[in-house]
Formats: structure tokens, C-alpha cells, sequence
């Protein structure tokens, strides 16, 4: 279970104005069922996963993951706790473009745990069950699909309990959505927390809760429950 308890975020711009990116939110995000966080452009959605990430601390209020007090923790400590909690797929994908595939998704092994075999072998099962070709050049050259496949591919890589997605269907075409969809879906089925923004329709329609982000206030305590969800029987 993650807790978000009076999260405010504030930045100030180069001008020196202040904005309140994220007001006061508090949120309750459950295992085994996909969250959407929806909202237009500018409304502090990317925030709001950073800060459940532990990759932004906030300003005000408590971010609470499986009892840790994560907002609290230093740095180190927070990415830590990110590196064995969560898996990440940024917006932008974030990928090392001069790598292939594998290279990629073997990434977050760098860090702490040893790059063994086990790590090797699960990089390739996902690439595979992604349809990705564990060597096929540079991901530069890659569909933006396919880079796609691999920047979710490297998030699975430590079996992460966590998932957080950032408009993951933005770039890509509609068979790719859909298969991203479906995955993040079976992400959850598999009892992980999966956090999803967008401003897409399908991801909201296939989500099991809608939390609907406006100038950076929830319209929705603690995320609606979809027809979706109700139909799934997810709580
Ligand atoms: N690091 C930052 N410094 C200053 N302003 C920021 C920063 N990050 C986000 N903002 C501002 O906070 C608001 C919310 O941004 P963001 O969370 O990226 O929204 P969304 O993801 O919904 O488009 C915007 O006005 C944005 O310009
Ligand atoms: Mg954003």
C-alpha cells in the first residue's frame, strides 16, 4: 500500500514566481490494480509520480510506502528504496541510445545488486516476451515501439513491486498502446501496484481507478473505481 498524506509540491520558475505544482493530496494507492492519474498538460501529473517515485521529496505532507516513510529518507536512502521498489518507464524512455536492447534493460543491474546470470537471463525472457531482439543495434535506430518495449522491459527487470508509467501510449501507435495497455493490466493482475499517467482514454477506460489531477488538486479522493474495476471485482 502507498500512502500519500497532504502532498504539496512547490517550485519556483527562473523569474523567481512560485507554483504549486502538487496542492495538498492525499491518496491511498493499492496493490494488484492499475491507477491512472489523469489530467491535461500542466497539471502537475509527472509531479505527483515523482513524488511517489521518491524521485522528488515533497514540500509539505508524508509519501508512505509498505510502512516506510519514504518522503523522509536521504537521498541515498530514497534511491535505494526506488532502485528495489519501483520500476520506472519515463516519458521520454530515458534510454543510453549508444546501447543495444539488452544493454539497456541490464541498466538498473549496474547499481548495488551484481549483474548475474539470473539478471541476464530474466533481460532476455522479457526482451523476447516484448519482441525485441536482445541484439539488433543501437536503440537509436529502434521504432519508437520498440524503444517503448525495451524502456519496459528494463523497468522489469528487478521484478520491481512498484510500477510507475509516465503517458506511456503518448508516442507510440495504436497497436503498441494497446499492447502496453494490456501489459500494465496484466502487471497488476500479477498483484504489483501499477501507477499510470496519461491523458489517453484507453488508459483511463482499462484503469481499475481514475484520479483525475486538476492545477494540481484532486478532483477524486483516493481514485474512483471504474466500471472496469468493479467488473474485475478489484478493489
Ligand atoms: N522542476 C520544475 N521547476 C519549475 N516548475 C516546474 C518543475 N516541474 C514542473 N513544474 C511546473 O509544475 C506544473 C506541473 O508540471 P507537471 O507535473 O510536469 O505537469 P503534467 O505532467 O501534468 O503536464 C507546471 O506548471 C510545470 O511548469
Ligand atoms: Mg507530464
Amino acid at each position: 500500500m502507498i500512502e500519500l498524506e497532504n502532498v504539496s509540491a512547490r517550485f519556483k520558475d527562473a523569474a523567481g514566481t512560485v507554483i504549486d505544482a502538487v496542492k495538498d493530496v492525499s491518496l491511498t494507492l493499492a496493490p494488484g490494480a492499475v491507477h491512472a492519474i489523469i489530467g491535461p498538460s500542466g497539471s502537475g501529473k509527472t509531479t505527483l509520480l515523482h513524488i511517489i517515485a521518491g524521485i522528488l521529496v515533497p514540500t509539505a505532507g508524508t509519501v508512505q510506502a509498505q510502512g516506510i516513510t519514504v518522503s523522509k529518507l536521504g537521498e541515498s536512502a530514497r534511491d535505494a528504496w526506488r532502485r528495489k521498489n519501483c520500476g520506472m518507464i519515463f516519458q521520454d524512455f530515458r534510454l543510453i541510445n549508444e546501447l543495444g536492447p539488452l544493454g539497456n534493460v541490464l541498466v538498473p543491474s549496474w547499481f548495488g545488486r551484481n549483474g548475474g546470470t539470473d539478471i541476464r537471463r530474466s533481460a532476455r525472457d522479457l526482451l523476447a516476451h516484448f519482441d525485441v531482439p536482445a541484439r539488433s543495434g543501437p536503440v537509436a535506430v529502434l521504432s519508437r515501439g520498440q524503444q517503448q518495449r525495451v524502456a519496459m522491459a528494463r523497468a522489469l527487470v528487478l521484478s520491481p513491486q512498484i510500477i510507475l508509467a509516465d503517458e506511456p501510449t503518448a508516442s507510440v501507435d495504436k497497436v503498441n498502446a494497446e499492447r502496453i495497455i494490456d501489459e500494465l493490466a496484466r502487471l497488476a493482475d500479477e498483484g504489483r501496484t501499477v501507477i499510470v499517467v496519461s491523458h489517453d482514454e484507453r488508459v483511463a477506460a482499462r484503469a481499475d481507478h481514475v484520479i483525475e489531477i486538476l492545477n494540481g488538486t484532486l478532483n477524486t479522493a483516493n481514485g474512483a473505481q471504474t466500471e472496469h474495476a468493479q467488473a474485475r471485482g478489484v478493489h
